[in-house]
């Protein structure tokens, strides 16, 4: 039995790199960025991974990685106890970028001098390049970036040559003269430096050599291709939650084993509206996959009945969420995996993977506990890719954009956006009331800009007027953030008239409810979900 996700089944971190040996590797050194440098990176078509920032040279070059990129971080580099990496990894003759932090930390490791700036400078500041090569080729002699730095270099040893400035930072980019290492003092990796892509492009491409060969149809391909040799005539059981991750998870396997797969969709009563038949259709019209149902919303109810503690309604729904799974799969005879949709930023923050940073492990976990419990072997196809990438590769392998593009869905699904007790009439007047919500976000075409939105039911009651009757009924909250890794979040800044007519809509259509309010609260210190 296996049951350390680093050990699992298909774990790609090698499928991945062997698709073309090209491979950027990031030094994390505690940067909010870190994952999004990876992100961009992949979208030059290069393959690249997060490591840790204190791993052995040996160990990076045994990696054979085309290039490195040494990330920012929060810490000052003159700081006892500041991350560093191996100060071998300069001696490796490989092309390193040091972005920011990452960037100090070379200049320092090279003669340079990081000091702490007169002013703390955060937010656009203009560049002026003075030499439009090599990592800046092509770019104008003033372009916009983004910085974020209370600290930054203040003299570079003779052997490195200034490419850019801003006014108030004289090394904003360098190079060494004679080593590959070049630094950044800003992040090209964020939108707000509009010609950040040209320079990670450059950078890959003129300096790492790289040739851009990673695909995620190539990805896709070599998967379903591995997947199939690795289970051979076995069986896989594959939980579906009307989520992307599950749901691409399965599309994968099915084109890989087919009939081998069995899908198990647990209705607990707290999905959203008509999210069942959705999945139904789409994994046995579509697909003709062996899909399970378990109708267990009686079951969910009652033991939800009189709870009001949001933890407590989590940890019921958790274990009976396995119980009902755990019932159905022993029905299905010979199935030897299990196969779940963790992707990877889940594997950097649960510090699974072998050289990720031991950072904060992941909470919400809809099926922990269950291949242990129930004997399986793990499958996790998507463990190398993100989000973004799990949406295209959904749409690569045919599922319907509306599937792909759904806004992410907690697993204790309603139950924590019904405060206070759940019922079945509150379900359904809160199911009403979200249908319009997304509904409207969609028919103003905002959907897939914000991250996401719903409403949530509220445990009180006030007085209105309907007619010319006094009402005293139930107010719903609007919910709607925007954000990129669902840790923090701004409240989505939706036209007012898009607010007027949800709240119309909800008042109007939904009985039961008199009073509509908009969520304005950011994450932190609200968290996205009201419980
Ligand atoms: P919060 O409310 O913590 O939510 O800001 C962050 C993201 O996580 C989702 N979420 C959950 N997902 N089980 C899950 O599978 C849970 O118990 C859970 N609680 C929150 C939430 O919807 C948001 O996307």
């Amino acid at each position: 039995m296996t049951t350390s996700p680093s050990a699992s089944l298909a774990s790609n971190s090698s499928a991945a790199s062997d698709l073309g040996q090209e491979k950027i590797l990031v030094l994390d050194f505690g940067s909010q960025y870190a994952q999004l440098i990876a992100r961009r990176v992949r979208e030059l078509h290069v393959y690249c991974e997060i490591i840790r920032h204190d791993l052995p040279a040996e160990a990076i070059a045994a990696k054979q990685p085309a290039g490195i990129i040494l990330s920012g971080g929060p810490s000052s580099v003159y700081e006892d106890g500041a991350p560093k990496c191996d100060p071998k990894l300069f001696e490796l003759g490989l092309p390193i970028l040091g972005i920011c932090y990452g960037m100090q930390l070379a200049c320092e490791a090279l003669g340079g001098k990081v000091g702490h700036c007169e002013s703390r400078e955060y937010g656009r500041a203009a560049l002026q390049v003075t030499s439009p090569e090599g990592l800046l080729s092509g770019l104008p002699g003033e372009t916009e970036v983004w910085m974020s730095h209370g600290d930054q270099v203040n003299a570079v040893s003779e052997e490195f040559q200034a490419l850019a400035a801003t006014s108030t930072c004289p090394f904003a980019a360098v190079q060494h003269q004679s080593l590959p290492v070049f630094g950044l003092q800003f992040h090209p990796e964020v939108t707000h430096t509009p010609l950040g892509s040209e320079i990670l492009r450059n950078f890959l491409y003129n300096i790492c050599e790289c040739e851009g060969r990673w695909r995620l149809s190539d990805f896709a391909e070599q998967t379903i291709q591995r997947l199939r040799e690795e289970i051979g005539d076995d069986r896989v059981i594959c939980g579906l939650s009307g989520g992307v991750d599950s749901a691409v998870t399965a599309a994968l396997l099915y084109k890989a084993i087919g009939p081998q797969l069995s899908c198990i969709l647990v209705d607990n009563g707290l999905l959203r509206k008509d999210e069942q038949a959705a999945v139904i259709s789409e994994f046995t019209d579509h697909f003709q996959a062996d899909l399970h149902v378990v109708q267990a919303e009686r079951l969910f109810l009652d033991s939800l009945s009189g709870i009001t503690e949001p933890q407590e309604k989590r940890k019921r729904i958790g274990n009976l969420f396995i119980a009902c799974f755990k019932q159905e799969a022993t029905k299905i005879s010979g199935a030897k995996y299990l196969a779940q949709g963790t992707l990877y930023p889940d594997v950097i923050e649960s510090g699974a993977a072998p050289d990720g940073p031991a950072a904060t492990i992941k909470l919400h976990h809809n099926v922990g506990g269950l291949p242990e419990q129930l004997g399986f072997e793990l499958v996790e196809p998507l463990r190398d890719l993100f989000k973004d990438e799990v949406r295209k590769l959904g749409i690569e392998l045919g599922l319907p954009e509306h599937l792909v593009w759904r806004h992410p869905f907690p697993g204790p699904g309603l139950a924590v956006r019904c405060l206070g007790e759940v019922t079945k009439e509150k379900l359904d007047v809160l199911r009403e009331a979200d249908h319009i919500v997304v509904s409207e976000i969609k028919e103003a075409g905002l959907y897939r800009e914000t991250s996401q939105a719903f409403a949530v039911m509220l445990p009180v009651q006030s007085v209105g007027v309907m007619g010319d009757a006094r009402t005293y009924e139930n107010a719903v909250a609007v919910r709607s953030v925007n954000t990129d890794d669902f840790m923090t979040a701004d409240w989505s800044h939706l036209p007012y008239d898009l607010l007027a007519k949800i709240s119309n809509r909800i008042i109007n259509e939904v009985r039961g409810v008199n009073r509509v309010c908009y969520d304005i609260s950011s994450k932190p210190p609200a968290t996205i979900e009201w419980e």
